[in-house]
């Protein structure tokens, strides 16, 4: 396995995690890659790690280069094990210092106690050679600990979790992949991972509005050298929660009541000519709903009771949603029970608490809904489209 030339003096030296299918929770059907690099010159650098068990394959693409050992500075730009996980092994072999952010030593500290690390504070630039290497802070971009790697020499920007997909492939850039599933994986990525730092997302992008940036090298999937713009005015839409006219119903069904309500629901938001999609939990992933979320203005969410709570499937995605606080959205919730209610209301309660607007009382029907309850299902939903056209 090769190093991959990205421009003079700089290789990507990464792993492919072709098979990776549940990334801390998130479903990752494409797998992922995990981006390591190498600056090679008067002083060699090593631009951040990979998972533990593609040490081997980090250090053979390293190996295709330049002997790992002489590798004299290691940059650690987020104490996530995907990308951190290697850093004794590499120090082990190249007695080289691991700079971080002033988190980042504190985070490496508590997983490496015995680790050499120097920090580095925001704006500071040192000079290697022919390179400057410049730190910038991004915290919560994903983690604390944070922080972008710029050479302005080059316009390369090494954006950490910023900008990635977890999208395994052979190919290193945007412009040579599939572009549906390119923007599509970018979507996800940003749902599962970026959503609740939304904020710092718009600061991050006007800090670094000034940089003169050519190339977008992420740490996980492709490396963007083309459409940067486009890119970053996708983040910006996402993190201002600018969603198109759009509602998604989620929901589980036990025996067939809450999917009846859901369809209906469905017809009357379609009735008033906004878009909706439908899905049932049993049969899609809460990491893709959430990224069905990110594009829609409305979540509703429907939930059968059982044993006076919430369906698993249900409660295991309204959790996951809570966490990720989709803001700027509109919220509804509806279900069917037997004999005693009580999940809605849970329901309701945990959409409320995750950011959502929630102005409609949540709709119930007991047991089978009638015609009647199927009509309040369609006039629920024409309710939500009204309140849609209207923001
Ligand atoms: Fe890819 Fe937050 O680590």
């Amino acid at each position: 396995m090769n190093g991959e030339k990205i421009i003079d003096g700089v290789y990507w030296v990464g792993a492919i995690d072709w098979n990776v299918r549940n990334f801390h929770g998130y479903c990752t059907p494409k797998g992922t890659t995990y981006n390591a690099y190498l600056i090679v010159g008067d002083k060699n650098i090593l631009v951040d790690t990979v998972k533990k068990p593609f040490l081997n394959e980090l250090l053979e693409r390293i190996r295709s280069i330049i002997d790992p050992q002489d590798i004299d500075l290691i940059v650690s730009n987020h104490t996530e094990m995907d990308h951190s996980g290697c850093l004794p092994e590499l120090q082990a072999i190249t007695g080289a210092t691991v700079l971080a952010s002033k988190k980042g030593v504190e985070g490496l500290k508590m997983h490496f106690p015995d680790l050499k690390t120097e920090e580095v504070k925001d704006g500071q630039e040192i000079k290697c050679g022919n390179k400057t290497l410049k730190f910038i802070d991004t915290p919560m971009l994903h983690w604390p600990d944070s922080m972008f790697t710029y050479i302005p020499e080059d316009g390369l920007l090494f954006s950490m979790d910023a900008f990635g997909q977890h999208y395994a492939v052979s190919k290193r850039f945007n412009d040579e992949v599939d572009q549906a599933v390119l923007y599509q994986e970018a979507a996800k990525y940003y749902a599962n991972i970026i959503t609740p730092f939304s904020a710092r997302v718009l600061k991050t992008l006007e800090k670094a509005k000034d940089l003169d940036i050519k190339i977008l090298a992420t740490s996980h999937g492709v490396i963007w050298r083309t459409d940067l713009d486009k890119i970053t005015a996708l983040y910006a839409q996402w993190a201002s929660n600018n969603t198109p006219q759009k509602a998604i119903i989620i929901y589980d069904s036990m025996w067939g009541s809450t999917g009846i309500m859901a369809k209906d629901i469905a017809e009357g938001i379609a009735a008033e000519g906004v878009t909706v999609e439908v899905l049932k939990l049993t049969e899609t992933d809460r990491s893709e709903a959430m990224a069905r979320i990110l594009t829609s203005r409305a979540v509703i969410i429907g939930t059968p009771t059982l044993n006076n709570n919430m369906f698993p499937t249900v409660a295991d995605m309204a959790v996951y949603m809570k966490g990720l606080r989709p803001k700027g959205r509109i919220g509804a919730a509806f279900g069917s029970y037997g004999w005693a209610g009580g999940a809605v209301k849970d329901l309701q309660a945990v959409m409320k608490d995750g950011g959502l607007e929630m102005p409609f009382e949540p709709l119930e029907v007991q047991y089978v809904p009638d015609a009647a309850a199927r009509q309040k299902c369609f006039e629920f939903g024409r309710e939500i489209a009204l309140k849609i056209k209207a923001q």
